[in-house]
């Protein structure tokens, strides 16, 4: 098989496609739709990373505000978290539009989306300037999972919050588990 070279734009995939809620100076929560929500610190400190272009309004409010969470859909929820990508909360109450349900955080001041089944609740550590988007580090000081969504052992049930995924410009759905990680070493 020959490699053909292609223009490289936004080039690594999946991603979630996520909700990310933050608060301006009044109060009034805004909600943004994210593909580039990743992982940056995983145990000790739990950071996360999200990447947002400068004229969003989410980039003013988060700036502000030095805080905001993750909320991730489930796959049932593609329209609205196409509907939250296409327009600004310059000119929009999103919560209102989509008939979203904002609840109290524990920690910050901007509110969980009770429609999504995971919450992260982050604080932003740092924020730098990188190519056309800015990465804001957030570190993460709770983190809500919908009751059914959470496994005896304490881990999110990743079948029951069915995560809602973003490559090449279309929304999918996750699939079939193949294995879980080392699955090979018992082999
Ligand atoms: C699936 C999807 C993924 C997106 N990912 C990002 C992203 O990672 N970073 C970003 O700055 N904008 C992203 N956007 C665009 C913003 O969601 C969009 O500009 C939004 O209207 C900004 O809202 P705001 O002005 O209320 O902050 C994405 C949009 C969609 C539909």
């Amino acid at each position: 098989m020959s490699k053909v070279q292609i223009k490289p734009v936004r080039p690594v995939f999946p991603s979630p496609a996520g909700l990310v809620t933050s608060v301006d100076a009044e109060g009034r929560p805004n909600i943004i739709t994210l593909g580039e929500i990743f992982n940056i610190s995983i145990r000790e400190p739990v950071i996360v990373g999200i990447a947002i272009a400068k004229p969003r309004y989410s980039h003013a409010l988060i700036s502000a505000s030095k805080e905001f969470v993750v909320n991730l859909p489930t796959a049932d929820m593609v329209a609205t978290v196409d509907h939250c990508g296409m327009v600004s909360g310059r000119n929009v109450d999103k919560f209102a539009a989509y008939g979203l349900t904002a609840l109290p955080a524990a920690e910050v001041a901007a509110p969980l989306i009770a429609e999504c089944p995971v919450n992260i609740e982050c604080r932003v550590l740092s924020v730098q300037e990188i190519g056309d988007h800015d990465l804001f580090a957030g570190e993460v000081v709770a983190v809500h999972v919908d009751e059914d969504g959470v496994t005896p052992d304490g881990t999110v049930s990743t079948s029951s919050v069915d995560p809602l995924c973003f490559m090449n410009w279309e929304y999918w759905t996750t699939g079939q588990p193949l294995g879980r990680i080392g699955f090979t070493r018992r082999e």
